[in-house]
């Protein structure tokens, strides 16, 4: 008999792990030929402390925006003291790695100081053109698209009563477009709202406030629509609605996608939101004007979405360890499968 072969000698060291998979191919990349900008929400927490968080970051996006660091309550917390400090890292991070800046968000509701609940209301119209000016200023010519109005309407399409409904009547929408533009003529300017992906009642009163806005000639350059969706009810119309919009002229952007599922999450409902982003993205395609896809935080490690959609969760592209799930695929196949858009 044959002696058996030689058995090689490894000693008993135990076998190297396996290589850590290469990252995948940049969204960004994926998404230039299509003359797309692919973003994401930043939080500048996780930007200083998480190296792994600012890798990614870097890496995969043409885009950022602050995730709560822009709003007022941030940038003025005590009346008249502007604190730029973290706004400012933003832009340099940005910067130093060729993105460009989306503005978020000038005139809102919600994330206001609290100082601002004692101010007559006879000086809220000056005080909140000052607040407009001064921001768009400070970063003239470095934001890319500004949401100027956030958040105006109902469910029903009827409008929000808000503070500034009531102090200044509904003229203050176009009187913000227009104290932006002054500050800032080159920034293209938004108009951003949930639950208007889908061809809906909310969506209709934004379409006849954003076409009575350009039928008067105010600086409104854009929609952005937010896209908080879930895999549970998935928007059904959105390249319907993203069309409308273009039709009138207008630039549409995704601003601050996620895809929330109830918790805890299976394979099913992975591919599910898979689904969802990409029937978003494909919508931003068909869509002329569409000029970006950002999405409201990429990793579950640091998602709002569990803190305010209770038992939901598992929102993002990538999971709590920056592991690409089925969505980050979905978009990266969607980008590189076939030719880029023609507009
Ligand atoms: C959210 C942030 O993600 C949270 O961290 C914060 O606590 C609340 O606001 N619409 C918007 C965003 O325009 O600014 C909101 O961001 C999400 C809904």
């Amino acid at each position: 008999m044959p002696d058996d072969p030689p058995v090689p000698v490894t000693g008993s060291a135990a076998p190297p792990p396996p290589a850590p998979a290469p990252p995948p191919p940049p969204l960004r990349r994926l998404a230039a030929p299509h003359g797309l900008a692919f973003g994401t929400a930043v939080n500048l927490t996780a930007l200083a402390e998480d190296p792994a968080y600012r890798a990614w970051v870097a890496a995969q996006f043409d885009t950022v925006t602050a995730e709560n660091a822009m709003k007022w309550a941030e940038l003025e917390p005590t009346r008249g003291r502007y604190e730029w400090g973290p706004t400012d890292a933003l832009f340099a991070f940005a910067e130093a790695n060729g993105q460009r800046v989306r503005g978020h968000t000038l005139v809102w509701h919600n994330q206001n100081p609290a100082w601002l609940a004692d101010v007559p209301p006879d000086e809220l119209g000056a005080l909140l053109k000052t607040h407009v000016q001064t921001t768009v200023r400070r970063f003239r010519g470095r934001v890319w698209q500004w949401d100027v109005v956030n958040e105006v309407f109902e469910e029903d399409g009827t409008p929000r009563d808000t503070i500034w409904l009531r102090a200044l009547g509904p003229g203050y929408v176009a009187d913000a477009f227009r104290w932006a533009h002054e500050a800032d003529p080159d920034a293209l300017l938004f108009y951003n709202d949930f639950d208007i992906e889908a061809v809906n009642a909310k969506s209709d009163g934004v379409y006849d406030l954003v076409r009575e806005l350009k039928r008067q000639d105010v600086p409104i350059h854009g929609v952005g629509v937010q896209a908080h969706c879930s895999v549970e009810s998935p928007p059904t119309t959105p390249a319907e609605n993203l069309g409308r919009f273009d039709a009138l002229g207008l630039h549409t952007a995704l601003t601050e996608v996620d895809v929330r599922m109830a918790m805890p999450s299976d394979p099913v409902k992975l591919q599910a939101q898979a689904n969802v982003y990409r029937s978003l993205l494909r919508a931003c395609l068909l869509t002329p004007r569409c000029l970006s896809f950002t999405v409201w935080g990429y990793t579950d490690k640091y998602s709002w979405v569990p803190g305010w959609f209770e038992g939901a969760g598992a929102a993002g592209i990538l999971d709590e360890n920056f592991a690409p799930k089925p969505a980050h695929r979905a978009l990266r196949d969607d980008l590189s499968s076939g030719g880029a858009r023609r507009r």
